[in-house]
């Protein structure tokens, strides 16, 4: 199926840390290939997820863990070489998993060769492929633009006096978008992945790739306040989602529309409006799919809380702005955010947070990311400063306790490794093997909502009607032709809270207290504490 996407659930694979092959304490693809059927074999013994994404596997210094990339149309020797991504990709199909990688079209590594020309001298032929600016007359950096990771987005070169922009670390140039020929050399690296059977990609930062042609100062937020994050203090209106990045867009997608069922899935940021834009119009599309993180921070960097009426108004806000012909992508964890049951332990419970989390997850008309190891409630893990690996940390919080090897079972090396894990372990619970033959396990509901998801049709495609619920429940319905509809509601409370049926009558499909699967419900469904359900309308 060509748009086999809007049914699917995805799984993000961070390949340093989900299955290390050769002991070297890094994870590769070698692994990963050896860890497909616990992904999707075919049965619900298995996860059952359609596709992986695998963050960047190419050549990069890993001055950023590969999210600077010396070059987009190779395999970085810790992971592998081209033939075992082929492998990869042949194994993976063969199992009806589809394969994303991670695109990286703002910005390169100060290694890569064009930047390597770039930086030679001002008159090389490439120059112009990276953002390069004389110092303001008081030899200071061009504009105020702030680095996401804190500090001036500009460093100078003494050698050519000149200053080069990166929206990252100074490690990553960003490239000049307003260049065709830079745009032509990045589409050629689509179609070198696609025409080697990739089915897509995740794309990284892809609202910062056209910035306001002249660079203009960002106005100072004036809500920033001392303590917030230094990037916060400027409004990023001239080097983010700027309206030319729409436009950047669609002619991207046309290289994905030359292939035949390929996925483009952009990591942005914004409110539901600007996350809408991405998606395009009919006629005139954009990606096919749009993150939405707002389960995660609504704005800024405050975590979103574990309310109803948030998590209501989140779900509203996208239904009635994601165009018709697409639909929502939803993510409650990524490599580069505090995992969730960390995020909402405030009181201890943010293991029982994610049961409910998951059902949410998977019950939304959308297309859902699962982030390796959430599916076994693993949490962000303390590193001791000396074993701290992102340099994101020196200026930010680090990313380091939610990038952990992955748990497979309690030995030493947790399954994932022979050697050293370049990343500490979490402790040894949770792992793969405690909860694998464990039906109140949080993997065994994955598994099974993963799978109940695929055989309703209402679930993996029907629409979504909103319930009115009381504050304390988030619930809609799921309704698809020739299917019967399914009540999926979501107890954000410490108390039991009660639902009326919006039908007669139905039977449990899954609870996130076992036990009552299965189990027919009259007029009205009683929600566990922090509970959540589907429930099927009887025939
Ligand atoms: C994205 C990635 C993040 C990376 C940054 C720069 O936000 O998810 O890990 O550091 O882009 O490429």
């Amino acid at each position: 199926m060509t748009e086999w996407w809007r049914e699917s659930v995805v799984y993000q694979v961070y390949p340093r840390s989900f299955q290390d092959s050769n002991g070297d304490g890094i994870g590769d693809l070698e692994g990963i290939i050896s860890r497909l059927d616990y992904l999707n074999d075919g049965t619900p013994r298995s996860l059952g997820v359609d596709a992986i994404w695998l963050s960047p596997t190419f050549p990069s210094p890993m001055a950023d863990f590969g999210y600077d990339v010396a070059d987009y149309c190779d395999v970085h020797p810790d992971f592998g070489t081209l033939a075992t991504m082929d492998r990869l990709v042949t194994e993976a199909h063969r199992r009806g998993i589809r394969v994303l990688l991670d695109w990286v079209p703002n910005h390169t590594s100060d290694r890569h060769p064009w930047f390597l020309e770039s930086r030679s001298s001002r008159d090389n032929p490439r120059r112009d492929w990276y953002v390069w600016r004389d110092p303001a007359p008081d030899g200071g950096p061009p504009n105020n633009w702030l680095s996401v990771f804190g500090g001036p987005a500009w460093t100078f070169d003494p050698a050519t006096g000149q200053y080069y922009l990166h929206s990252f670390l100074k490690e990553q140039p960003d490239l000049n978008w307003r260049n065709p020929d830079v745009e032509r050399a990045m589409l050629d690296t689509l179609r070198f992945w696609f025409e080697r059977g990739i089915d897509g990609f995740r794309i990284d930062v892809i609202g910062r790739i056209l910035k306001h042609p002249e660079l203009p100062d960002n106005p100072e937020n004036p809500e920033w306040r001392p303590g917030d994050r230094e990037r916060f203090r400027q409004l990023s209106v001239y080097n983010h989602n700027y309206p030319d990045v729409f436009d950047a867009v669609k002619r991207i997608r046309r290289v994905f529309d030359a292939y035949e069922g390929r996925v483009a899935v952009g990591e942005v940021f914004g409110t539901p409006e600007e996350i809408a834009r991405f998606y395009g119009e009919p006629g005139e599309p954009g990606l096919h799919l749009a993150f939405n993180f707002h389960f995660i921070h609504e704005r800024g960097h405050e975590i979103t809380p574990w309310q109803a009426p948030v998590l209501r108004r989140i779900i509203a806000a996208a239904e009635a702005t994601v165009p018709a012909f697409s639909q929502p992508c939803y993510a409650l964890n990524n490599h580069d955010r505090s995992r969730f049951v960390t995020r909402h332990n405030h009181d201890g419970l943010g293991a029982v947070r994610a049961r409910a989390a998951a059902l949410l997850l998977l019950g939304l008309r959308a297309t859902p990311f699962v982030y390796y190891g959430e599916e076994i409630g693993m949490a962000d893990v303390d590193i001791s400063p000396e074993r701290q690996q992102d340099p994101a940390r020196f200026r930010s919080i680090g990313r380091d306790p939610e990038r952990t090897p992955m748990q497979w079972d309690a030995s030493p090396g947790r399954g994932f490794t022979t050697g050293e894990p370049w990343l500490p372990f979490g402790p040894l619970s949770p792992n793969v093997a405690e909860q694998d033959g464990d039906p109140g396990s949080l993997l065994s509901l994955y598994r099974d909502a993963i799978w109940t998801r695929k055989a309703q049709p209402s679930l993996h495609r029907g629409r979504l009607e909103e319930l009115r619920c009381d504050d304390r429940v988030v619930g809609w319905v799921r309704r698809a032709e020739g299917s019967s509809p399914v009540l999926v509601a979501i107890n954000t409370s410490s108390e039991p809270a009660i639902v009326s049926l919006p039908f007669d009558a139905g039977t449990v499909l899954i609870c996130t207290e076992r036990g009552r699967d299965g189990q027919t419900v009259r007029a009205a469904l009683e929600l566990p504490p922090l509970g959540a359900a589907w429930v099927q309308a009887s025939a």
